[in-house]
């Protein structure tokens, strides 16, 4: 198939992470015979130095024009004045194509689960897939996207108070509880939707919306599951789960904790889904989960595993290449399973390596898969 692929390395690691899952991508390219065609472009601290700007325009119309985007990290060690934030390119992305979506598998690998901080019995057989409600909900008071919704801090008498509003419309929750239910039925057909009903309405409706969406799709069991019984579970029996879903603020604190099943922050890909078709699939942004990491940039010491998985996840869900994600995934296994770590992972034992080399076993692997 032939593919537009926008490329945006970012800033601190974001370059080299990035560049070890382009490769992987020209090397699928290469041996299952397509055509990706990969534009680059600036983004974050480079990109406000070039065009005053953490993102331009130009790049956001380069963006629309491509099926899927896939980016490194923004962000420095620390902000200089008060100009533009790198930061604010993520969020010009997620609001231009209406990323709604974010999802974030979590499968701890065979070969790290002794070393993990938790105990191996409760991790084994863990592979659950988070879906992050990312367009609304608390965050979004202060874009004034609808009005009245009021998020300030404001003098009332002689103290202060401040208040944030959690709006949810009815639409905005079934988009995302209906991407869940479809993933769920591509995977063990289980959904578990988290939720605060007994305190909060947007909660109450969103159960609402959860029971009528699960009728369209007798095949996948589901339940709901209050916000504070899953931080529990998500440690006491992480296997339990298939498929999560929930709004935006707990996704943010519960991805968080869930990740640290898989042992290191550099293992963890990411998927920010909007609703454009693609011939294969939906557009979507996607980037490993941790942030530029300034203090191991251009060393060779940042783990690209993280960047490649996104690279996996964009040839599934926005080329619709399902045998070729699952080949990266394995190429991934392979090279840990062979003990290769970069330092992130160590503890785990084997041979320490870098990211280019790491990098380069991923594509080797994939090649004698082949
Ligand atoms: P971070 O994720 O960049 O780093 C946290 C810790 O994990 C550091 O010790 C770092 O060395 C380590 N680490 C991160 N990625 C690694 C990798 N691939 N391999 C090995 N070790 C890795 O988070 P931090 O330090 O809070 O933020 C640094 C900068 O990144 C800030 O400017 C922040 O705003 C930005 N950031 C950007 C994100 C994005 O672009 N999506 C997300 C999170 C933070
Ligand atoms: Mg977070």
């Amino acid at each position: 198939m032939n593919a537009l692929i926008m490329v945006l390395p970012g800033d601190g690691t974001g370059p080299e992470v990035t560049d070890q899952a382009v490769e992987v991508l020209e090397t699928v390219a290469e041996l299952y015979g397509h055509r990706f065609t990969i534009r680059t472009d600036l983004v974050g601290m480079d990109a406000i130095e070039a065009y005053g700007a953490a993102i331009a325009d130009d790049t956001l119309a380069d963006c629309a024009q491509a099926d899927a985007i896939l980016f490194g990290a923004v962000g420095g060690l620390t902000q200089v004045g008060d100009g533009p934030r790198p930061e604010q390119a993520l969020f010009r992305l997620r609001t231009e194509f209406e990323l709604f979506a974010n999802l974030r598998p979590v499968r701890p690998f065979g070969a790290l689960i002794d070393a993990s901080p938790l105990k191996p019995e409760y991790l084994k057989g863990t592979d659950l897939l988070f879906v992050r409600e990312l367009s609304a909900g608390l965050y979004y008071g202060h874009l004034e996207t609808v009005p009245g919704k009021p998020s300030e801090i404001r003098r009332r008498g002689n103290r202060m108070e401040a208040i944030d509003t959690l709006l949810y419309t009815e639409d905005q929750i079934e988009r995302v509880v209906r991407t869940a239910f479809e993933l769920a039925g591509t995977r063990r057909r289980n959904v578990t939707s988290v939720d605060k009903a007994n305190v909060l309405s947007s909660s109450v409706l969103w159960r609402r919306v959860v029971e009528r969406v699960a009728r369209e799709h007798p095949e996948v069991t589901w339940e709901h599951m209050l916000v504070d019984t899953c931080a529990m579970r998500l440690i006491r029996n992480p296997a339990e789960f298939d498929v999560v879903v929930t709004e935006n603020l707990f996704g943010d604190i519960l991805t968080d904790e869930a990740s640290m099943l898989a042992g290191s922050i550099g293992m963890l890909p990411s998927a920010s889904l909007g609703s454009r078709r693609t011939p294969g699939g939906v557009f979507g942004l996607y980037e490993p989960v941790h942030g530029s990491a300034p203090d191991i940039a251009r060393q060779d010491r940042a783990n690209p595993i993280g960047a490649i998985l996104s690279a996996a996840m964009l040839l599934r869900h926005s080329l619709g290449l399902h045998p070729e994600a699952a080949a990266v995934e394995a190429a991934v296994e392979a090279v840990l399973a062979d003990g290769f770590r970069t330092e992130d992972i160590a503890y785990a034992g084997g041979t320490a390596i870098g990211t280019a080399e790491l990098g380069s076993r991923v594509r080797e692997q994939l090649a004698i898969a082949d």
